[in-house]
Formats: structure tokens, C-alpha cells, sequence
């Protein structure tokens, strides 16, 4: 037996990191021109990795909204280079950056960003029908992750129908809906009560398995205990990191 097999068989392996779903290098973002110009995103460096929940925390203004608009392919950065689920999306045109993100991304929006005249189950079959599903099959998964968000008897509501927080769930339910890889959302216990937040928040740690993440902005510290990992921004920059031994199960 060599020795390096030796070490191999006696010495506890270190934990892997899961696989980057998401890496930005260099970010920087400036909104405007000439004396107008605001410096959203000074420079910045970031990773989110699968099997972690990551917070992004920092004061209003920071950059947060920014910086997940900018990881999620939603925006353009001014400088520097963004990877998501493993395709540098900075170098591909608009269609393909939408067919990396439909793909790979659930995004949950802090103002919902519903199809008004739709009702919830079309709201999440509509995403999971251009996920390339079938009309039955989208609508029998609409129907379960809607269910599994607590909203199996409001189906057929549209959102003109629905309180703040049935809203953010049917937001929840669409960002969910095909087990992206990722999901990034913005506030998204922000318009909730307290009990409706936790089980919000549970069921995106449900989500975070060997080969998926989360990233979400908040404010809420009652969401660090359910995180791995807590970053913290300033003035456009991530300024901090904090990592938080979780119970893995
Ligand atoms: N479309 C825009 N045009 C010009 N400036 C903008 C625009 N969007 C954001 N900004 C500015 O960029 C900076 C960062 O904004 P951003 O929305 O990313 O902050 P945030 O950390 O998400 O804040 P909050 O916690 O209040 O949501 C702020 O100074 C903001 O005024
Ligand atoms: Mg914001």
C-alpha cells in the first residue's frame, strides 16, 4: 500500500466545498453619467457555492439589489466578469443569457413581479411551460409547489386576489418551480409575518441540497441562523464574511 493511500484511508477526508454555482470577478456598477454618476458596486469579488444558504446583508443603498440583479444575469455590470452555473454570461447576448437563467435560476423578486391577469397556478406553470415542460406536467408541479408553499386552496386566484404575503409565496412557488440549481431572491421575508417569513425561509433551507444554493438579500437577522454563510456590504463592496456551522442533517 502506498502512503499516500494510507493517508487517504486514515485520515478523515476535509469537507468539500460544493461546485460555484454562481462567481463574479472585478464587478463594478456605475448608474448614470457625468456629475450624476453613482457608483453602485465599487469592485467586487463573490462566490456562492451549492449545498450553502447565503445571506447578503448590509444597509439600504449598499449595492445588494445590484449585485444579485447583476449575479442573476438581470443586469449588465459595468466591469468585470460574472459565471453562473458554469457559462460567463458577460460574454453572451441577451437570448442566451435568458436560456442560462431559465435553466439554472430561480429569481424571487422583493415586488413579486407577477403576470397580474394570470392566477397563481398559471403564474408558476406559464415558467415551468417555457422550462420546456409539457401543459400537464407544468400544471400538476404548479400545483405541488404551490401546495408546498401553503397555497394548495388558492390556485385560481390571480394576484390582484391575493395579500402581500400569498403573493411573495406564489413569487416563492415560481422561483422553485423546476429545482433550479440556484435561487437568489430580494427581501423575500421582508413583506411577511413572522410565522409565514419562517416558513418561507424553511422552505428555501429545504431547498439547499449537495448540488443547490440560495443566495438572499435581507434584512431580517432572524434569518442568520438558517444561513451558512453571511456576507456583508458597504458602500458598494463586501466588507465581511461569516461563516455558521450548521447541523447538517
Ligand atoms: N436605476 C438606478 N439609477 C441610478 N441609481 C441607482 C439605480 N438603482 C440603484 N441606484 C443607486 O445605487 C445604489 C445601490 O442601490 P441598490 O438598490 O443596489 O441598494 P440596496 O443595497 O439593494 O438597498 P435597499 O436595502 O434599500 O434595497 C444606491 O445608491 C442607489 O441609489
Ligand atoms: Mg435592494
Amino acid at each position: 500500500m502506498s502512503a499516500a493511500t494510507a493517508t487517504a484511508r486514515t485520515v478523515p477526508p476535509a469537507p468539500v466545498p460544493g461546485r460555484v454555482l454562481v462567481r463574479a470577478l472585478g464587478v463594478q456598477k456605475i448608474y448614470g453619467q457625468g456629475p450624476l454618476a453613482t457608483t453602485a458596486l465599487a469592485e467586487v469579488a463573490v462566490e456562492v457555492r451549492a449545498g450553502e444558504l447565503t445571506l447578503l446583508m448590509g444597509p439600504s443603498g449598499s449595492g445588494k439589489t445590484t449585485l444579485i440583479s447583476i449575479l442573476a444575469g438581470l443586469m449588465r455590470p459595468s466591469a468585470g466578469s460574472v459565471e453562473l452555473c458554469g457559462a460567463c454570461i458577460t460574454d453572451l447576448d441577451e437570448a442566451r443569457v435568458a436560456a442560462v437563467r431559465r435553466r439554472h435560476l430561480g429569481f424571487v423578486f422583493q415586488t413579486y413581479n407577477l403576470f397580474p391577469a394570470l392566477t397563481a397556478l398559471d403564474n408558476v406553470a406559464t415558467v415551468l411551460r417555457m422550462k420546456g415542460l409539457s401543459a400537464a406536467r407544468a400544471a400538476a408541479q404548479a400545483r405541488a409547489t404551490l401546495g408546498h408553499v401553503g397555497l394548495g386552496d388558492r390556485l385560481h386566484h390571480r394576484p390582484g386576489e391575493l395579500s402581500g404575503g400569498q403573493k411573495q409565496r406564489v413569487a416563492l412557488a415560481r422561483a422553485l418551480a423546476g429545482d433550479p440549481a440556484l435561487v437568489i431572491g430580494d427581501e423575500v421575508t421582508a413583506a411577511l409575518d413572522g410565522a409565514t417569513g419562517m416558513r418561507v425561509i424553511a422552505i428555501l433551507r429545504e431547498h439547499v441540497r449537495p448540488d443547490t444554493g440560495v443566495l438572499l438579500v435581507t434584512h431580517d437577522h432572524r434569518l442568520e441562523v438558517f444561513a451558512d454563510r453571511i456576507l456583508a456590504m458597504e458602500d458598494g463592496r463586501i466588507v465581511a464574511e461569516r461563516r455558521i456551522a450548521q447541523e447538517k442533517t
